[in-house]
């Protein structure tokens, strides 16, 4: 398998090249390929014999990359989807090459867990989190932060309404859960079936004060509440308004208040935004996705919580051959321990790419992209509310753009679905579709550091084109 200096130079060249070639073409490169085989043509057979590293990175180059999508570029819109700055490239090759393990041993093997404390404050920094009052951990991807923020609104609840403490004795002895919410993502249905609390046990209500007030008061004295905002909703991109409000409330029903700021919570890096994330700092625990607005490679996301308590509670892990559990909390010596903060045991050193990034850009440079991505979203917003064709169905106040096609074969379930076809087919940009409200729509989703004003004409000629073929 090891391969002589030169043959590992010649190869990593080869990759190298190939990353700066496709960074320079993703500014002209259709969104996604024109057409891709079926999982039926990806060669995936386990060969008795190997064919070698060179021939399997020839077959790479042959028959997968010819076929991935262009979504680290500007004119992808669909999900919500960022890309990678050049400092968080550089980072995420040499997470690869020195492939550490961010966990801590005893005794101690390396700084990459310090790294892990060091971006995530610089994180809390940059997300105007007291960092004296708020913890966190480095996750996957929002999923996985969602899934922390209601195992630990579930500890909490077990705890406060229960007197049990769940992480130790299970949920014998508890009551029922429920979490009350406004079109929570389904990452959080998700959550709620695997930290026990059921996916049925959602008590929907609006983004009123009143209404959520409504929901406490009417959840049996049996029953723990956990509430979960969304700054901001997937589909709109809409942020949970009077936070402090919600807050006041979640203290006077003691219920855990969970902020899913997966790409909201991006508002706060701009002075500009930042009025949408007011009372945020005061959520008990918040989600937020990296691989998306900070614009580092996938997977990365992160959790804040100011319960350091009940985090450890549900987290922590002990074996003999790993550092104590207790090692070096909340000092300024030592690390935390991420692997006693979130679901991995032997984890990525995903921190380095978020370290570098924040280390190269800074708060100015998030401020800018933050700014220069929603004024985008706003342009293109503005210029479909223009269109005969086209409805804006959503006022943009961040990063999204909710619309949909107007009359001819535009309209409907088919009519959408043909009409995300062919935009998607024209190749300047890729959409993505949603059901609005009960309407069939199309989502575009601005957080990609390389999209400026220059995408602009492309974008919108690649809208008109499509909703004219559907006349
Ligand atoms: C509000 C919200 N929460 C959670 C998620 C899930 O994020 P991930 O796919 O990174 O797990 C998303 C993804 O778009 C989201 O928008």
């Amino acid at each position: 398998m090891d391969l002589p200096a030169p043959e590992l130079h010649a190869l990593l060249s080869r990759v190298v090249d190939t990353a700066v070639a496709r960074h320079e073409s993703l500014p002209t490169a259709r969104a996604v390929p024109a057409a891709f085989p079926s999982r039926d043509a990806v060669p995936g057979v386990l060969p008795d014999e190997g064919v070698g590293a060179e021939q399997s990175l020839q077959e790479v180059y042959d028959e997968i990359l010819p076929f991935l999508s262009n979504s680290a570029g500007p004119r992808f819109f669909g999900l919500i989807t960022g890309g990678t700055t050049p400092a968080a490239m550089c980072a995420d090759f040499l997470t690869t090459i020195y492939d550490q393990n961010t966990i801590l041993h005893s005794p101690g093997d390396s700084i990459a867990a310090s790294v892990e404390d060091r971006a995530v404050e610089m994180l809390a920094d940059l997300f105007k989190l007291p960092q004296d009052e708020f913890t966190g951990v480095l996750t996957t991807g929002a999923t996985a932060s969602n899934i922390l923020g209601l195992a630990c609104g579930r500890q909490y609840a077990g705890r406060v309404h229960f007197g049990v403490d769940v992480a130790e004795d299970g949920m014998e002895g508890c009551g029922a859960f429920e979490v009350i919410s406004n079109l929570p993502h389904a990452s959080v249905v998700k959550a709620m079936g695997l930290v026990g609390i059921g996916r049925r046990r959602l008590r929907s209500c609006d983004l009123s004060v009143d209404s959520i007030e409504t929901a406490l008061r009417s959840v049996p004295p049996d029953v723990a509440p956990i509430v979960v905002v969304s700054s901001g909703e997937v589909n709109t991109g809409r942020l949970q308004p009077s936070l402090p409000e919600v807050s006041a409330l979640c203290k006077k029903y003691r219920a855990w208040l969970h902020l899913d700021g997966a790409f909201g919570l991006f508002a706060r890096c701009s002075p500009k935004y930042d009025h949408f994330t007011d009372g945020v700092e005061l959520a008990d625990s918040i989600t937020t996705d990296l691989h998306k607005w900070l614009n580092v490679p996938y997977d990365s996301a992160v959790f804040f919580t100011r319960h350091e308590r009940i985090l450890r509670e549900c987290f922590t892990t002990t074996a003999a051959y790993l550092a104590p559990p207790d090692h070096a909390y909340s000092t300024s010596l030592a690390p935390t321990h991420p692997m006693n903060r979130g679901i991995e045991s032997s984890r990525r050193f995903r921190a380095l790419p978020v370290y570098m990034t924040l280390r190269a850009y800074g708060r100015a440079g998030y401020a800018a992209l933050v700014e220069r991505t929603c004024a985008f979203a706003k342009h293109v917003g503005e210029w479909i509310a223009a269109q005969d064709e086209l409805e804006l169905l959503y006022a943009v106040d961040l990063c999204i753009v909710l619309f949909r096609g107007k009359g001819g074969r535009r309209e409907g379930a088919e009519g959408n679905k043909a009409l995300v076809s062919a935009i998607n087919g024209g190749g300047a940009l890729y959409v993505t579709g949603t059901v609005w409200d009960g309407v069939p729509a199309i989502r575009l989703a601005v957080v990609n550091y390389r999209t400026t004003d220059a995408e602009f004409d492309t974008v919108v000629k690649g809208l008109k084109e499509a909703a004219l073929t559907l006349a």
